[in-house]
């Protein structure tokens, strides 16, 4: 089985991938940190992430598991990735990647912006998880905060907004919901019900019902 879950910066859609591939007995992967890591890659190097050169380079010398996820966390590193990930080539460079992991026994859940239009548009099911602006800026906020990083609630939401601008405007492979994809808002949801509400999606689709 596949599950394709997509949708914006903190929507909660990495910690329901992550569960819903442990209850499942599937594979997971947060297809972010693939982007993340060609970013840290160009700053490592020197160069700017919006140089599509080096970008481009840096995609196609991509190995895996090069950096530890915690490397890649800062909202600096976010940022740089929303960049390099508006370019072409450098999403052409990851998708060979992301087809085999999805691709390999017993199946996967992967998490990112494109997974259901262009990953795995043959996903068994997509989950579009979404939450207004204000509460993602608020659950960021809190993370930022829970790892010790001073953050400015304003400041939060205007880097939100920017990169929710950058990932859906951007010509190729926008974040957008797929026309099968099974919207799920999480905005008065905690990570439980959330996480209940993807896997009755999930059970749903399998039994050929329409979810609720
Ligand atoms: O965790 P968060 O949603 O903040 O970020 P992420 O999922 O790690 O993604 C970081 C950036 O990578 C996003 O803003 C996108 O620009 C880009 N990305 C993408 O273009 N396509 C994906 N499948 C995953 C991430």
């Amino acid at each position: 089985m596949i599950i394709a879950i997509d949708g914006p910066a903190a929507s909660g859609k990495g910690t329901i991938a992550k569960r819903l591939a442990a209850h499942y007995g599937l594979r997971h992967l947060d297809s972010g940190l693939l982007y993340r890591g060609v970013a840290k890659a160009v700053i490592e190097g020197g160069r700017d992430p919006a140089d599509r050169d080096a970008a481009v380079a840096a995609a196609r010398a991509f190995e895996p598991g090069r950096y530890p996820a915690s490397a890649l966390k800062g909202d600096d590193v976010a940022k740089a990735a929303s960049q390099v990930a508006a370019i072409p080539q450098v999403r052409e460079a990851l998708i060979a990647f992301q087809r085999s992991f999805a691709r390999t026994r017993p199946g996967a859940v992967i998490d990112g912006r494109d997974i259901g239009t262009v990953i795995a548009p043959d996903a068994d099911v997509k989950i579009f998880v979404t939450a207004t602006p204000e509460e993602r800026a608020r659950r960021r906020l809190l993370e930022l905060q829970g790892r010790g990083e001073a953050a400015d609630e304003a400041a939060v939401l205007a880097d939100i907004l920017a990169r929710d601008a950058r990932d859906t405007g951007r010509a190729v492979a926008p974040l957008r919901q797929a026309p099968d994809a099974h919207l799920l808002d999480t905005t008065h949801l905690a990570i439980d019900p959330a996480v209940r509400a993807a896997i009755d999606i999930v059970e749903a689709v399998r039994a050929g019902r329409k979810p609720a």
